[in-house]
């Protein structure tokens, strides 16, 4: 097997490794703002820069292909002074107010920035916002002044959710993130089908949770994993709990859960509020003279049970029907279908896939 050496140290690695991939392989830690092993590689932000042995050359470690002999040094003056120009040069285009800050403590340019004890931009501090903040949709908001156009949105827009919804738009310092013809996520040509990975990538707040937004630091949030309720699929996801309220949905990277990569739906992403609704059913409810009457779970199922005996056995099984659910298990609903068909005599039995 072929070898690089990475900081003095032999390590093995597999054909179309780059030098990141080795190295974070082997705990070396290189910062990225960039990168994602869920994405493609583009190499745009210059964070990730270590320093080519062979010709003392400073070369980005995320498009550095590892190959036999290759000695790369991650960590020395000079590695450390260009990743900090890079950081102090994203700086001055980025509003320091971490304090209001939605991503507060979740925000990797944050953790860069004390990682290289960046107080204020050495170029001057960005004073004014140059963009106006989008919010025309009630599940996103873009902030574009806090954009370090590191591309991560628009690669998992594209790659991952193929809707192709946001590209670059304009050049320089116009550049933004944009949707179709500029008129917002929810706008009439947009393909934008809300299912927050943009977000999600997002290193910064340029990108968040417009139901989640003053409702809790991240520090604050307890992290539960569960499995998405809406349909069988069963993708894997992060509620984010703050007292007993859910305040956001992450997603989970996981390689043994059907979404791998983060994927998620809309309703996977935010439909959570009926959880905590005053609205929501917790009791079964039994028309009385008319009126809805709470009632036990017991005297509900009795309820159930006699009245649909009574029917077969009055009028035949042809004259009752079961209405299932894509919200239940295969179990579940292998169920509901036997008991139809073999107690209760009738093969009308429904299923609401079609979510
Ligand atoms: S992480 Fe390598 S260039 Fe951004």
């Amino acid at each position: 097997m072929k070898e690089i050496i990475i900081d003095g140290n032999s390590y093995k690695f597999d054909p179309g490794q780059t030098v990141l991939e080795v190295a974070r392989g082997n705990d070396i830690d290189i910062p990225t703002l960039c990168y994602s092993e869920h994405l493609s590689i583009t190499g745009a932000c210059r964070m990730c820069l270590v320093e080519n042995k062979e010709n003392g050359s400073l070369e980005t470690a995320c498009t550095l292909p590892a190959r036999d002999g290759l000695e790369v040094e991650t960590d020395n003056d000079k590695i450390y002074d260009a990743r900090k120009t890079v950081l102090d040069l994203i700086l001055s285009d980025h509003p320091m107010t971490c304090m209001t800050c939605e991503a507060n403590g979740d925000c990797q340019l944050q953790d860069l920035a004390y990682q290289f004890d960046i107080e204020e931009s050495s170029y001057g501090s960005k004073k004014e916002d140059r963009f106006e903040l989008e919010e025309r949709n009630s599940f996103i908001v873009y902030d574009p002044d806090k954009c370090i156009l590191c591309g991560k949105c628009v690669r998992a827009d594209s790659e991952l959710q193929c809707s192709d919804a946001i590209e670059f738009s304009e050049r320089g310092f116009k550049t933004k993130v944009a949707a179709a013809f500029d008129e917002g996520l929810g706008g009439e040509d947009s393909s934008c089908v809300f299912c927050g990975l943009c977000v999600e990538n997002c290193p910064t707040a340029a990108l968040s949770y417009k139901p989640a937004r003053k409702k809790g630091r991240e520090y604050e949030l307890r992290k539960q994993r569960t499995t998405c309720g809406y349909c069988g699929v069963g993708c894997q996801v992060e509620l984010n709990i703050k007292g007993n309220e859910v305040i956001k949905v992450d997603s989970v990277y996981d390689d043994t859960a059907p979404n791998p990569d983060g994927e998620m739906c809309v309703k996977g992403r935010f439909a959570y509020g009926f959880i905590d609704s005053p609205d929501r059913l917790k009791y079964p409810l039994i028309k009385k003279d008319g009126e809805f009457v709470e009632s036990s779970w017991d005297e509900a199922l009795d309820y159930i049970a006699d009245n649909l005996s009574r029917i077969r056995d009055e009028h035949g099984g042809r004259e009752i029907g079961a209405l299932s659910s894509a919200r239940c298990t295969n179990e579940e609903n292998y169920i509901m279908q036997k008991f139809m068909r073999a107690v209760m005599k009738t093969n009308s039995v429904e299923h609401c896939a079609r979510l």
